[in-house]
């Protein structure tokens, strides 16, 4: 057994491990304000926009939630409440992520499950919950039957980066654009990761 050094310096305990369960129709509030504020700037003239983008990111949730598709699965994690934490009305929805079962032309490549939509709320980040949702969204691509994950990220999205590679994704594709070529916006980044195939197959 490893003995803890008594000279090395007290370790911050680990932040509770969120509970991740599927999303319904009555968060939709809630998960609207998350993927709004993460994906979008409120500065300056922005804020004249920016109710008219989350009006637009909730009708389309709210259409993907409402389908209910077997195909289709939207994933909210739930910050556990520590001691210091500050009390919520209810469950505090720190993230969210989409995963979507996609199956293209056989000259396309393999059926896979495309990831989307991951933000997590600004007080809950640096807290393993991007991770821990990444590694919901290879569960349910288990159950499906599907070993191959799929997801796009802009080049300039540092952050994003750093987590995918350390879930284990990595770059297949780099995607230019009009936008891309004049300088105007970043590249897209197509990342894949492959799972270990289960021993039982279940398809969807
Ligand atoms: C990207 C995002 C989802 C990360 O969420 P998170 O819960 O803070 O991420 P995690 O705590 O699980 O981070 C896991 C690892 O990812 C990397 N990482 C995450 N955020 C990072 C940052 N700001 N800078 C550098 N590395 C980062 C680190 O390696 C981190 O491990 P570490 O904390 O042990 O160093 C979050 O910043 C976000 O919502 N951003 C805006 C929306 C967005 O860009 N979504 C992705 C679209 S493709």
């Amino acid at each position: 057994m490893v003995q803890a050094d008594p000279n090395s310096p007290p370790q911050a305990p680990a932040a509770p491990q969120p509970h991740v369960r599927p999303a319904s129709l009555r968060d939709l509030d809630r998960l609207t304000d998350v993927l709004t504020a993460s994906f979008y700037d409120r500065d300056g003239w922005r804020q004249w926009v920016y109710p008219f983008i989350r009006l637009g990111i909730y009708e389309d949730l709210k259409q993907r939630l409402k389908a209910q598709s077997p195909r289709y699965a939207c994933l909210t994690a739930i910050a556990i409440p520590t001691a210091d934490s500050t009390p919520t009305n209810g469950e505090a929805i720190a993230g969210t992520v989409e995963a979507s079962l996609r199956q293209p032309w056989p000259w396309q490549g393999d059926r896979h499950v495309y990831i989307s939509n991951l933000a997590v709320d600004q007080t809950f980040r640096r807290q393993g919950i991007a991770l821990t949702l990444l590694r919901s969204c290879e569960q349910v691509a288990q159950r499906w039957g599907i070993c191959e994950l799929h997801l796009h990220v802009m080049e300039d999205n540092l952050a994003a980066r750093a987590l995918y590679r350390k879930a284990g994704f990595s770059v297949v594709q780099t995607e230019d654009s009009p936008a891309s070529w004049l300088g105007l916006q970043a590249r897209r980044l197509l990342m894949r990761k492959t799972l270990q195939p289960p021993t039982h197959l279940t398809k969807p």
